[in-house]
């Protein structure tokens, strides 16, 4: 049987549980494609599974990773939208594992989209997760419109680079919170105007908004419904603390990212349309898995971290 390379963890811990080994490589079932891995995208959720096991309940050995861009190497039985040699990318399984840090992997084949030709692999690998998440946060529930008004916290990192550029195809008027450092970078992205979270408390200087995207939760949870309109959107997608009276005065809740193939149809065409264009600021190899998670879980990082894999 076909080899191939992967990352595997035999138990929780820190990045240094992280290792390269050998297996057999997978073989696409029904409905599936195998896809050679050029290159896997870095997300909070893997240095957190790696360490908590996240919330996929399972116990070591297991294999992290769930964004990938990549070439089909074969098609399942009744899989007609891709042949082989087909660029495709994608976000599958989640929150399943997808054994994304890998060689090769197999997933359903509609978890998956033709890489837009503007981008590079290493650049396609970077926007599943993240862009999924802002996408289904912005246009599936807030349904954002031309005019209106959104506030994107950690608007420089890897979810909040992504949601500043699709509310801003979306026409709506963004305000993005960073250190001040990254402030250019907001810019150049299309935020209106950037908050140094740092110095100054947002809620005093953020008029009323239609829309928040939350990637912090806890006590930003709270702060951000207080700048938002009566029936606005509080778009959370780590969980935070909120009363009963602001839940009823506001659209509010946790949102968990979805494997969608329309999804991923909306990405490309903001992509194709050159309205959206995901950040790469740090590459490292398949076998330097660990330092991407190191990197990552700093918590400073400017757009995404990407492992490229061959
Ligand atoms: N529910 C879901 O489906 C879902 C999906 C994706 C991500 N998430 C979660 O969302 C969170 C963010 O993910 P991510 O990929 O965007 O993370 P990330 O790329 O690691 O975020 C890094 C950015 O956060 C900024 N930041 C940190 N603290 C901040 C604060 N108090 N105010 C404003 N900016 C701040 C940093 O900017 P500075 O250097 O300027 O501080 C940095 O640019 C993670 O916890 C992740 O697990 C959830």
């Amino acid at each position: 049987m076909a080899k191939m390379r992967t990352v595997v963890q035999d138990e929780l811990g820190g990045p240094e549980v992280l290792r390269i080994t050998e297996v057999d490589r997978p073989e696409p079932g029904s409905g599936e494609i195998l896809v050679r891995v050029h290159a896997a995208g870095v997300n909070p959720v893997d240095w957190k599974t790696r360490a908590t096991g996240g919330m996929i309940g399972r116990k070591p050995p297991f294999t992290v990773g769930w964004d990938v861009s990549g070439t089909v190497e074969a098609v399942g039985p009744g899989v007609r939208i891709y042949q082989v040699g087909d660029e495709v990318y994608g976000m599958p399984l989640f929150p399943r594992l997808a054994n994304a840090y890998a060689e090769y992997l197999v997933a359903p084949a509609r978890h998956f989209d033709f890489k837009p030709a503007r981008l590079s692999h290493t650049e396609a690998a970077a926007l599943p997760l993240a862009g999924l998440t802002a996408y289904q946060a912005l246009v599936d529930t807030a349904d954002v419109r031309p005019g209106q008004r959104v506030l994107v916290h950690a608007a420089a990192g890897g979810v909040g680079h992504l949601a500043v550029q699709i509310a801003k195809a979306k026409g709506a008027y963004v305000i993005g919170t960073a250190s001040a450092g990254k402030h250019e970078y907001l810019g150049s992205i299309g935020a209106d105007e950037a908050v140094d979270y740092r110095e100054v408390d947002f809620t005093t200087v953020v008029d009323t908004v239609d829309v928040v995207v939350d990637p912090i939760g806890g006590e930003y949870t709270a702060r951000s419904a207080s700048v938002l309109k009566d029936g606005g959107y509080l778009l959370s997608v780590i969980p935070g603390d909120l009363s009963e009276d602001e839940q009823r005065r506001v659209h509010a809740g946790f949102i968990l990212v979805e494997a969608d193939w329309s999804g991923m149809k909306g990405l490309s065409a903001l992509v194709e349309a050159g309205q959206l264009t995901p950040t790469v600021s740090e590459t490292f190899t398949l076998s330097e898995a660990g330092k991407a998670h190191e990197s990552l879980a700093a918590g400073r990082t400017t757009g995404k971290i990407v492992l490229t894999v061959d």
